[in-house]
């Protein structure tokens, strides 16, 4: 068969990009997930190849069909997602589209939880560990430009700017997860903010397919220029 050409602005750049939900078990049958469905991850990786990038996806479980010519990492946790994201290391660009879960559960059986047992009825859960934060804030070897999603419905602009200040990200993509017509979560097209050092740019709605090559062409655009 035929592969694109992979030569591009970005060849012989490392990115690894993160998509999809994370399943948190809590017994052989039951999970903890969200309506993450790893389109917009599974087309930024898409378009950081088509510019000639060595692109992995680590990727939850999703139904998208992988792009060609990536390393395709599929996990299930968010504890698995953030030792193949490491592994994937280091990179010139790291983009955490995933939707990791922020809780799993505290205990997780191999034996199926039984109403007649007592049930179900009250889950202990602990925090995930934080893959955008991690990587944002490594001492040595941190990736070049790193950049976060933040999926909000509310004041959006407001919660994504804390969110990389508390993060320590590059760059933000900020979107309005509000339930409606044309739901990012889930939803083929988005609205997105994209929040830089330089201040923040709403760009119209559009298909997630352009929302990756527009956000590939502009991290191309910046790996080319001196050191952020
Ligand atoms: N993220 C991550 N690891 C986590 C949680 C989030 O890498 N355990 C990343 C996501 O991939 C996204 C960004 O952090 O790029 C923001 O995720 P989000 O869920 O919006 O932020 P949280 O800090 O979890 O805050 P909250 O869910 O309370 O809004
Ligand atoms: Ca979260």
């Amino acid at each position: 068969y035929f592969l694109k050409s992979t030569r591009g602005p970005m060849t012989g750049k490392r990115v690894l990009v993160t998509a999809g939900p994370t399943v948190e078990a809590i017994d052989p049958v039951r999970y903890i997930a969200n309506r993450s469905s790893g389109k917009q991850g599974y087309a930024i990786a898409a378009a950081l190849r088509n510019l000639g990038a060595d692109v992995t996806l680590v990727t939850g479980p999703s139904s998208e069909k992988p792009p060609a010519g990536v390393n395709l990492v599929r996990v299930e946790s968010a504890r698995q997602m953030m030792a193949a994201s490491e592994k994937a290391l280091p990179v010139d660009c790291a983009v955490c589209c995933a939707a990791v879960a922020d809780y799993r559960p505290s205990i997780e059986t191999d034996r199926k939880i039984k109403k007649e047992r007592g049930g179900l009825t009250d889950l202990p859960l602990t925090e995930n560990p934080d893959i955008l934060k991690t990587i944002s804030q490594m001492k040595e070897g941190r990736p070049r430009l790193v950049i976060g999603f933040a999926a909000e419905t509310d004041d959006v602009l407001g919660h994504a700017e804390a969110k990389m200040a508390r993060k320590k990200c590059d760059w933000i993509v900020a979107n309005d997860v509000s339930p409606g017509e044309h739901c990012a979560m889930g939803g083929e097209r988005n609205t997105v903010i994209l929040i830089t050092e330089k201040g923040d740019e709403t760009w119209p709605e559009m298909s997630k397919a352009d929302v990756a090559r527009e956000l590939a062409s502009r991290i191309a655009q910046t790996l080319r220029g001196p050191t952020l």
